[in-house]
């Protein structure tokens, strides 16, 4: 029997004739663990390594003795040959492994150092790539200059998300996510620091005259995301007082061969107190940040301008307008109930504007543009800016209102800006989008089929063609408000009670006032005190950053040469107001005997904004050459992507450095 591994061996093969090898065998057995078993005279061995020791070398020699003396028999003799052979042949393999396994021991260990410290060597050098990596992407990324924002990112999202308002929501969902991770896009560098296209609104300088329009972010959810972009304004809303649906689905389109687009959202909006307590969490926030509490005084403080930054946009040498809108239902022809809609949002977002916009030109609300007739306007405004007037704030918003470029003749025109003086608001947004279907671009360029197609969809365009059109308008409208409030007829002038004049009869929304001299003193009163002038007593009440620019386009030391245009920038200081003595600070003490013109610079100048196909730098520089403080954009930031603002702004510098 033989068994293998700690199981008994039994060597009764061995004979007894192998007397002398016995004592040798008995005592090698000892050694090794072998065990004699006296009454059968069997061997036992009683382990593993007794066999192995019996199978080694040592112990095989006795029987290699007998055989050789042929005192073993044949069998047990060539069985003992076997197992020692196979024994010396188990000890060499032993012995090599042994030898191998010392080695590779010895060279494992030192294999591990070189190798571990290699490893370690390539991990570190792996690992910096991808920090510096992750860093150099962060950086590209998030910079509003890389070009991936107009080239990838635009016509991917057009590409995975067809439908023009998902992408819409879609952009803004990850603008929104972005920035609260700090990845969001943003202008890197401060281009803007060295001040070559400072403007200044309202008793604020800001850093660039480039602002985004409404309708980017209707309920004031991205305000912040939206200023990293780098406009010196950014626009929210249009809010209504409560939420409302708009129009049903589908309502935006794109028109890719011309970077245009179609839409009739019809003012669909969360309602101004949803849009408020956003607004107030954010200043909340701000306040919180910068050490002041989370509470009501805090919010109290940033907004009384005690963080030294404008109480809406909360970012030096910015702006925050909010515009407000009145409910689809509405109806237009009661004049007080739509001026009440307006100042119910007045009433839960003035607080924290900067500027307050009325829209009263969106084509998508019907009889909504109807409101810029003199008489309803004037209505609308005036109760507007006394609302606003009341905001519980130490600096009080300034409002403008936003004119559609559809109402585009004289006449028009003029009886609007007869609105803006008369209500006192401070200025006028020039347009929106148009009803009207310009020719495409290049001229004479035939439209594809299907966009052919959807020019046919009832909504408002918005494209780069609109913009000879708003030039021409802001030109019409910056002469027309510098005319001055009201042009008095000789009578007038005589202070002869003028002749009722259709529609500009009935202005209050109470339906009783008439357009007097009074009425305009007070308005043009009002808007005094609310427009200070630039004193050191005004500029410590505000406490907001208030540089003085010497020329209204720039703030670069040279600012009317740099921005010099095709034709000359408007100077304020050249112009006169023909026939304004009734509204004179003079006759409105009651020397209304002084009929002597009032320049405009002891006026208030009416700011214009300017919006409606302004897509690159050198569009910017005219239409702020031709009268406007700020040059805004939408539909360009929808086919530029995030970078482009500060391309403008950059085209802006390159187009002032040519000229
Ligand atoms: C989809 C879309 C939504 C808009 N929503 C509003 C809005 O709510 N209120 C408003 O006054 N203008 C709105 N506008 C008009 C823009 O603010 C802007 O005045 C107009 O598009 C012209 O400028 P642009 O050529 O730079 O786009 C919207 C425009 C678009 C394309």
């Amino acid at each position: 029997m033989f068994h293998h591994r700690h199981r008994l061996v039994t060597l009764d093969y061995l004979p007894k004739a192998v007397i002398d090898a016995k004592k040798l065998y008995a005592w090698h057995s000892r050694r090794i663990g072998v065990t004699n078993d006296a009454d059968s005279g069997s061997r036992h061995i009683t382990s593993l390594d007794a066999m192995r020791g019996l199978a080694g070398w040592s112990a095989a020699r006795p029987y290699i003795q007998a055989s050789s003396r042929s005192q073993l028999s044949t069998g047990s003799a060539r069985f003992a040959r076997q197992l020692h052979f196979q024994a010396q042949l188990r000890h060499r393999q032993n012995a090599a492994s042994q030898v191998k396994a010392q080695y590779r021991s010895v060279s494992t260990t030192t294999a591990t150092d070189v190798g571990s410290g290699l490893t370690r060597f390539k991990n570190i050098v792996l690992g910096s790539s991808i920090v510096v990596f992750l860093s150099f992407s962060y950086l590209y990324i998030t910079d509003t200059r890389a070009s991936i924002h107009e080239y990838v990112v635009v016509p991917l999202l057009r590409t995975l998300v067809p439908d023009a308002e998902e992408a819409h929501k879609y952009g803004n969902k990850s603008l929104k996510a972005l920035y609260s991770f700090g990845l969001h896009p943003r202008e890197r560098g401060n281009p803007d620091a060295k001040g070559d296209l400072r403007v200044e609104v309202f008793g604020h300088v800001l850093d660039n005259p480039i602002g985004t329009s409404a309708g980017l972010d209707k309920n004031a959810e991205i305000p912040d995301p939206v200023l990293a972009l780098g406009p010196g304004l950014v626009e929210v809303g249009g809010m209504t007082p409560f939420p409302q649906e708009g129009n049903p689905k589908p309502r935006v389109w794109r028109i890719p061969s011309q970077n245009a687009l179609i839409n009739r959202y019809g003012l669909n909006s969360e309602g101004a107190a949803n849009a408020a307590l956003r607004l107030r969490q954010r200043v909340r926030q701000f306040a919180y940040q910068l050490g002041l509490g989370l509470d009501p005084e805090a919010e109290k403080a940033v907004l009384d301008g005690e963080a030294g930054v404008p109480p809406g946009s909360l970012t030096p040498g910015r702006l925050l307008a909010v515009q407000v809108a009145k409910m689809k239902g509405t109806p237009d022809n009661d004049i007080e109930a739509v001026a009440r809609d307006y100042v119910y949002c007045v009433n839960q977002l003035a607080k924290y504007a900067d500027v307050l916009v009325v829209n009263v030109s969106s084509p998508n609300t019907p009889g909504l543009r109807s409101l810029q007739q003199t008489a309803p306007l004037t209505a609308i405004l005036t109760s507007v800016v006394g609302a606003a007037q009341a905001t519980d704030r130490k600096t009080k918003p300034a409002v403008m209102v936003k004119v559609s470029p559809d109402e585009d003749s004289e006449e028009q025109v003029r009886g609007i800006c007869d609105a803006i003086w008369a209500s006192g608001v401070d200025g006028v947004i020039v347009g929106n989008t148009t009803k009207k279907r310009p020719d495409p671009l290049p001229r004479g360029y035939v439209l594809p089929a299907k966009e052919e197609q959807l020019m046919l969809e009832q909504g408002g365009y918005s494209g780069p063609q609109m913009f000879e059109r708003t030039l021409a308008l802001v030109k019409q409208y910056r002469k027309t408000l510098d005319k001055g409030p009201i042009q008095l007829t000789p009578e007038e002038q005589r202070g002869e009670k003028p002749e009722p004049k259709g529609s500009d009869v009935q202005i209050g929304h109470d339906g009783s006032a008439e357009i007097t001299p009074e009425r305009v003193d007070e308005s043009v009163q009002r808007d005094q005190q609310r427009l200070k002038p630039m004193t050191a007593e005004a500029e410590a009440e505000s406490k907001q950053p208030i540089i003085k620019i010497p020329e209204r386009h720039a703030g670069s030391a040279e600012p009317a040469h740099e921005l010099q245009a095709a034709e000359p920038a408007f100077s304020a200081s050249t112009h006169a107001v023909q026939g304004t003595s009734s509204r004179s600070p003079a006759a409105s003490a009651g020397n209304s005997s002084n009929t002597s013109p009032t320049p405009v610079s002891e006026q208030k100048e009416k700011v214009i904004f300017a919006t409606g196909g302004i897509t690159n730098g050198k569009q910017a520089l005219e239409v702020l050459n031709a009268g406007a403080s700020v040059a805004m954009v939408y539909t360009a930031v929808v086919y530029g992507g995030a970078g482009t603002i500060s391309r403008i702004k950059s085209e802006m510098r390159e187009e002032m450095k040519k000229r």
